[in-house]
């Protein structure tokens, strides 16, 4: 019986003995879940003390607050320099854009309202400019068109052009120089002002001259700048479609700020209508350079007709100005060029640059 008795006290303790450790252990695991818990707690409250803290100790303005501010705040300063990086490191755009469509329809038989050149060009930032939101333009370019009273033309340009140069994924701004004051137009030396000006605003590294009445009708034709000073209106209709001549280099062309530079720009001297394109084809071909040309396919563009402009009449010295170009293209160029500036105004759709540029 005492055995027995025993054996039954026995199991007994040893259960409870079981039940002690088992409670022993579940208390411990609690005691560490809160204990890490409250861990997690204080550092956050820590942390939030610490925030608030930053945020208040540039206000109190003492100098040990702005100190422990400083060394402090730069968690948040460094979030918003992680976007911008990110920003920064967009891919370059591709060589050929894959937004271009090929042949276009340009027709000017229907009159353009400023509303619906707008409603074309919903991308645009004040001035002009533009820069794909997605890539990274791979050249920065200006476009200069040389102007006076053309209204018109000017909205047919816009209305066109804004499209077209946006799906080339360029990085662009639009400068329209305007010749104040009713003297004999010079073409040359307002593209010179553009150059000028337009560097004023922005890192531009290529320079597209366009006259206002011509309208690309194939989107292929880039606007931008080669390796070659670029002859960009090769095919225009009024020539049948045909270059006029293989020197010919008048209507759209491009420059990269260094070929520009190397020609000393463009002639300063040459008012009215006619020889400055030759002049300017005489300057490159005297630094060895070559024009660079779309295909005639590509090349096809279309010009507003109109009637040519008053003071605007064919300059009568062109012929003997061009046999003299290589003496006169050290002395006569942007490195001489003077004008007055009379405004500046930052359109929706350009920048209107209106300048005296003397007479002859
Ligand atoms: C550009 O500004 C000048 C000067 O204010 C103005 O006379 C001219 O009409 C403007 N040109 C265009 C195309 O808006």
């Amino acid at each position: 019986m005492a055995a027995a008795d025993s054996s039954v006290k026995f199991s007994v303790l040893h259960r409870t003995c079981k039940l002690l450790v088992l409670l022993c252990f579940l208390h411990i695991s609690v005691t560490l879940v809160f204990y890490v818990r409250s861990l997690d707690t204080t550092s956050a409250f820590l942390h939030h003390l610490h925030q608030h803290n930053t945020t208040t100790a540039p206000a109190t303005g003492n100098g040990t607050g702005t100190g422990t501010g400083t060394g402090r705040s730069k968690p948040p300063v460094d979030v918003p320099k992680e976007e911008g990086e990110k920003k920064k490191g967009l891919d370059k755009c591709p060589e050929t854009s894959p937004l271009l469509v090929g042949p276009l329809r340009v027709d000017f038989s229907s009159p353009l309202s400023l509303e619906l050149i707008k409603e074309n060009n919903g991308q645009l930032e004040p001035g002009g400019r533009y820069k794909p939101k997605d890539c990274e333009a791979l050249q920065k370019v200006a476009i200069i068109i040389p102007f006076r009273k053309r209204e018109e033309h000017l909205k047919y340009w816009l209305y066109y052009l804004h499209p077209i140069l946006q799906r080339q994924q360029l990085d662009y701004g639009v400068y329209v120089i305007n010749q104040d004051g009713d003297e004999i137009f010079n073409r040359a030396k307002l593209l010179n002002v553009g150059y000028t000006e337009a560097l004023k605003d922005y890192d531009y590294d290529c320079f597209v001259f366009s006259d206002v009445d011509l309208i690309p009708m194939d989107d292929r034709n880039t606007y931008k700048c080669f390796s070659q000073p670029r002859h960009l209106s090769v095919s225009m209709d009024k020539f049948g479609f045909r270059l006029p001549y293989k020197q010919y280099f008048g209507g759209v062309s491009s420059m990269s700020k260094q070929q520009f530079l190397t020609i000393n720009g463009f002639p300063n001297n040459y008012w009215g209508w006619g020889g400055e394109d030759d002049d300017i084809y005489n300057r490159l071909a005297s630094k060895g350079m070559s024009i660079s040309r779309p295909t005639g396919e590509v090349g096809r563009c279309r010009m507003i007709r109109h009637d040519r402009d008053r003071k605007n009449e064919p300059n009568p010295q062109r012929f003997d100005r061009i046999s003299h170009t290589r003496d006169t293209m050290t002395k006569d160029g942007i490195k001489s060029l003077s004008y007055q500036l009379v405004s500046r105004l930052t359109m929706d759709l350009f920048t209107n640059i209106t300048v005296d540029i003397g007479r002859p």
